[in-house]
């Protein structure tokens, strides 16, 4: 028992999740799997292998520019804020953004990865006694079980580092961002995490690299299927693929089949060709004043933007007008 720490679970295993998986990979146009599905146990460990990689510099740059603007964050944040953070994943962000701000007293973090998630959340109830740890296991589509377990009577600052809002098309990111804006409330805050538009190398071999981690965590979504549905895909029958597409500013990945197969989906029997694709992931690159837009016509006024030298990412500092 650790005093300071609550825990919530949203993520039991439905029925209804495991249609969706199968409806994806039966789509005639492009079969596909939700890039959510990527992070169970062992899939949340191999992204935190992939965010140490010298070619993925997002994880890195977006600490670097929390670390080297913390003051920034102390003066243009509330004190005393509930911290609401949006699929955590590792503490690294976390621990700087508590640092920097002045007296938080409530963190609440969110995450599909149960195990994971309680490891993390208990480290930061321990290393922080004075903050109330909440953790949450749900995904990014359960706002409204979320919803319930915030408290409305503090100031809060809602957290989503990363560039997770690159994984949504601008549809389903406008959407997130106005489910965002029902938890915090008018005149509270979010800071959010955008991947910026470069260069295409940097970009690709950000998603290609020479250790072949990203390869490895995109097959590895192969086996969380397997292992919610009970199907028998082979990892090793599947190449690792990703690029930007140009047209529609994201980098793509994709699982390409090394040959014809078919996958028992419990009473379905999928085909996939020899070169067919299983689309895994979107991560969509904004520019700033693209990313500002957005917000904007989310609802929300941008109050700061901080980025680095080079301008590979940048944390923007969104406020709640209206409801
Ligand atoms: C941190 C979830 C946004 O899209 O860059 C890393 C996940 N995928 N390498 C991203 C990811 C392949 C990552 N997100």
């Amino acid at each position: 028992m650790i005093e300071n720490l609550d825990v919530y679970n949203f993520k039991e295993h439905d029925q209804e999740e495991d249609s969706e998986i199968i409806s994806d990979l039966k789509n005639s146009e492009q079969k596909k799997i939700n890039s959510k599905h990527f992070y169970d146990e062992k899939g949340s460990k191999l992204f935190d292998m992939i965010s140490e990689l010298k070619e993925y510099y997002p994880t890195r740059t977006e600490i670097e520019i929390i670390e080297s603007q913390k003051i920034s964050f102390r003066n243009k944040l509330p004190s005393n804020a509930s911290i609401i953070e949006f699929g955590s994943g590792s503490n690294k962000k976390i621990k700087k953004l508590l640092n920097a701000l002045n007296n938080p007293k409530e963190y609440i973090s969110i995450d599909i990865s149960y195990d994971f998630l309680l490891d993390n959340a208990k480290e930061i109830a321990k290393k922080y006694p004075k903050i109330n740890v909440k953790a949450i296991c749900a995904d990014l589509y359960q706002l409204g079980s979320i919803s319930k377990i915030v408290n409305n009577n503090s100031q809060k600052i809602g957290f989503f580092p990363g560039s997770t809002i690159g994984n949504f098309s601008e549809n389903d990111a406008k959407k997130l961002l106005l489910g965002f804006k029902k938890i915090l409330g008018k005149g509270n805050f979010l800071i959010i995490g955008v991947d910026l538009r470069k260069d295409r190398k940097i970009m690709e071999q950000a998603y290609n690299d020479s250790k072949g981690i990203t390869a490895k965590f995109n097959k590895n979504i192969l086996n969380g299927i397997n292992n919610k549905i009970g199907s028998k895909f082979d990892v090793n029958n599947f190449e690792h693929k990703a690029y930007f597409n140009e047209k529609k500013k994201r980098i793509e990945m994709h699982l390409i089949s090394r040959e014809n197969q078919n996958i028992l989906l419990k009473d379905y029997d999928l085909k996939i060709q020899k070169g067919e694709s299983i689309h895994t992931e979107n991560s969509h690159k904004y520019t700033s004043e693209e990313f500002e837009k957005l917000a904007v016509s989310s609802g929300y006024k941008k109050v700061d933007f901080l980025t680095d030298q080079k301008k590979y990412f940048g944390v923007f500092f969104l406020k709640v007008i209206g409801n």
